[in-house]
């Protein structure tokens, strides 16, 4: 139907007769010429219509409207020189058209389907006509990306030795902390199939199987509240290896992520991707995905106050916390208005006040605390956070974790207020050395990551003593400040994993009736293991500069887990329902 696409002609083609198929982007009216721009996804080319040429075809072309499908054929010119576009990759030449078929009508389309109108239209209305939306230039980038990063990490992980196998959808419960989306059964009254969370489980399995190296772009689906980095369902970069130490892993995944990188052209990263402790990243970035775009790192005072004339320091120090702070360089001169909303801040994060130092142009520090420091106490002050003038200094006072997390959001606030953030530059770190387990609210244990992971072998003798205290073979990599991907080493003695599962106060006849396949499978030669999943919507979002995974995929869910454009989830009749033995209680069968 065609001879080109719309983004293929250049001055090479002058004197061409050729046919483009497309839809029409914009037609305007020039003293009796009409012009129209004529779009597919590879791009833009202006067609003119002279009714001198084809005065049939110029009455065709005055009735086609934005987004009416039609076939043009006519012969390739140059452009006047005073009109040539060096914008538009086709913006040397037009195609004087003599013939024009309209191949299908539109009606006037919800809204503009340019880019540059995009952020005026409700989300809402976008995702109810998706099919419209991803006719934007914009969007039909992100697919080609997100298509690029596909078969890049295909082709890498191929060459690397792995071997590509799908899981099952239809499953059983794994646990990754979400909530599961839930099939009935027909044949099985009453029971239900879990889709995965994650194929966490399989991927073991597959390790016992002895496939060595497995990855897959699995489909993953969570139950959980959504936000612009979270969708119900999601595709991971999944990937697990026998016989590693987490540094085989942090191999291959360095070199992964250098190679897409490269793939969309974003530059070089520098190879190894540095590693930081948990513990590191909580002290210095008071954050386990800490942005290491930028400084300002949390300083650590406990040591200059321990003897402090003030009162807040002291009380805090004396229970056994700690006084740290973070010089915001140059922020000085912030309006008060902000240091009150960084107070709100601190306060929501535990803290009970957010105490700090102006240190104005002329070298005098303004704040509501110094007066209560020593001489001393000052020195020392500005010798550790190099307090220079127009700099800006706030403190956390409280236990360290609370007051680590607290600094790091006022990090994040006070970088970005600062504007030394770059935008384009690309910080990926590991996060190593993740605590095992956590204590809820509510003072029971669970696991950080999910209940196979591995501690460290020397912590192995906290697991029925002090278990809060014991690190993971855990480990994350981070873009940026966003968690990119998560995994461990995992436990291969089933001695061991039926200990966690104790330390986690599972009941037996639970632990046997979900992982008893596992604790099985263990028992029958199971190799060291681990592995990791990168998080691949994360990272299309990320790499093709979208501020949500939203943008990135297709056909995505809204804040409330919907689809507005197949209007799902929906209601099913009566027999539907009856064949999977599920009663409504409205009263609905
Ligand atoms: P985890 O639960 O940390 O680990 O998930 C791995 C990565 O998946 C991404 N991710 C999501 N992306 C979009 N929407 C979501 N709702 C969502 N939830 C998670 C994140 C995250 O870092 N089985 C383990 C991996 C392993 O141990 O090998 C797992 O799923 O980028
Ligand atoms: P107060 O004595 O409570 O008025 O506090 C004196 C200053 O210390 C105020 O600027 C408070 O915002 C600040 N402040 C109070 N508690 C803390 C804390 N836990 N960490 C840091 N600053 C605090």
């Amino acid at each position: 139907m065609r001879t080109h696409t719309c983004g293929a002609l250049r001055s090479a083609q002058i004197g061409e007769r050729v046919v483009l198929c497309g839809w029409v982007d914009t037609v305007r009216d020039h003293g009796g010429v009409i012009f129209i721009d004529l779009r597919d996804r590879y791009g833009l080319t202006q067609v003119i219509f002279d009714p001198n040429d084809s005065r049939e075809a110029w009455d065709l072309a005055q009735t086609t409207r934005g987004e009416y499908v039609i076939q043009v054929e006519g012969v390739v010119e140059a452009r006047p020189e005073s009109m040539a576009n060096p914008k538009l990759a086709t913006g040397e030449i037009e195609v004087r058209g003599d013939q024009i078929r309209i191949l299908n009508k539109s009606r006037t389309p919800p809204f503009p389907l340019t880019d540059a109108e995009a952020d005026k239209v409700s989300d809402d209305l976008r995702l109810t006509y998706r099919y419209l939306d991803l006719r934007r230039g914009a969007m039909q980038r992100n697919l080609t990306v997100r298509h690029r990063m596909t078969q890049t990490v295909r082709q890498y992980l191929d060459d690397a030795g792995f071997t590509e196998v799908e899981t099952p959808i239809l499953t059983k419960s794994t646990p990754e902390g979400a909530r599961d989306y839930l099939v009935p059964s027909r044949v099985m009254p009453g029971a239900f199939y879990a889709l995965p969370q994650a194929p966490q489980q399989y991927k073991q399995l597959l390790m016992m199987a002895g496939v060595d190296r497995y990855f897959q772009m699995a489909r993953c689906f969570r139950d959980e509240d959504l936000r612009a980095d979270r969708q119900p369902e999601f595709t991971q970069i999944d990937m697990e290896l026998s016989f590693v130490t987490p540094a085989d892993i942090y191999e291959v995944v360095d070199g992964l992520v250098a190679a897409v990188v490269a793939a969309c052209g974003k530059g070089t990263v520098q190879l190894p991707i540095p590693r930081l402790t948990y513990d590191d990243a909580m002290n210095r970035f008071g954050s386990d995905k800490p942005d290491l775009r930028f400084g300002m790192e949390l300083v650590e005072l406990s040591d200059i106050f321990s003897d402090s004339g003030f009162k807040v320091f002291r009380q805090v120090l004396d229970q056994g916390g700690v006084v740290k702070a973070v010089n915001a360089k140059g922020l000085g001169g912030i309006p008060i208005r902000i240091m009150d909303e960084w107070t709100a801040v601190a306060k929501e994060w535990g803290l009970g006040g957010l105490a700090y130092i102006r240190a104005q142009e002329d070298g005098e520090w303004k704040s509501p605390i110094v007066k209560f420091f020593s001489d001393e106490e000052r020195q020392q002050l500005r010798e550790r956070l190099d307090i220079a003038p127009g700099d800006l200094v706030f403190f956390a006072a409280d236990q360290r974790p609370v007051a680590n997390e607290a600094l790091g959001h006022l990090r994040l606030l006070a970088g970005r207020q600062a504007g030394v953030i770059p935008a384009d530059a690309l910080a990926f770190t590991w996060v190593t050395d993740f605590p095992l387990f956590m204590v809820t609210d509510e003072g029971r244990l669970t696991s950080m990551h999910h209940p196979f992971t591995a501690m460290h072998p020397e912590d192995l003798d906290l697991l029925e003593t002090n278990p809060a205290a014991m690190r993971a073979q855990a480990y994350d990599i981070v873009l940026n400040g966003v968690e990119l991907g998560g995994g461990s080493i995992r436990i291969h003695d089933p001695a061991i994993q039926a200990r966690v599962f104790d330390a986690l106060q599972l009941p037996k006849d639970e632990v046997e009736d979900r992982f008893g396949h596992l604790l099985n499978a263990l028992s029958y030669g199971a190799p060291p293991h681990g592995g990791i999943a990168l998080g691949f919507d994360r990272f299309v979002m990320m790499m093709a500069g979208e501020q949500s995974i939203r943008d990135v995929i297709a056909f995505p869910k809204t804040q409330k887990a919907m689809d507005l454009m197949m209007n799902a989830p929906a209601t099913v009749d009566a027999r539907q329902l009856r064949d999977v033995h599920i009663k409504l209680d409205d009263g609905r069968e």
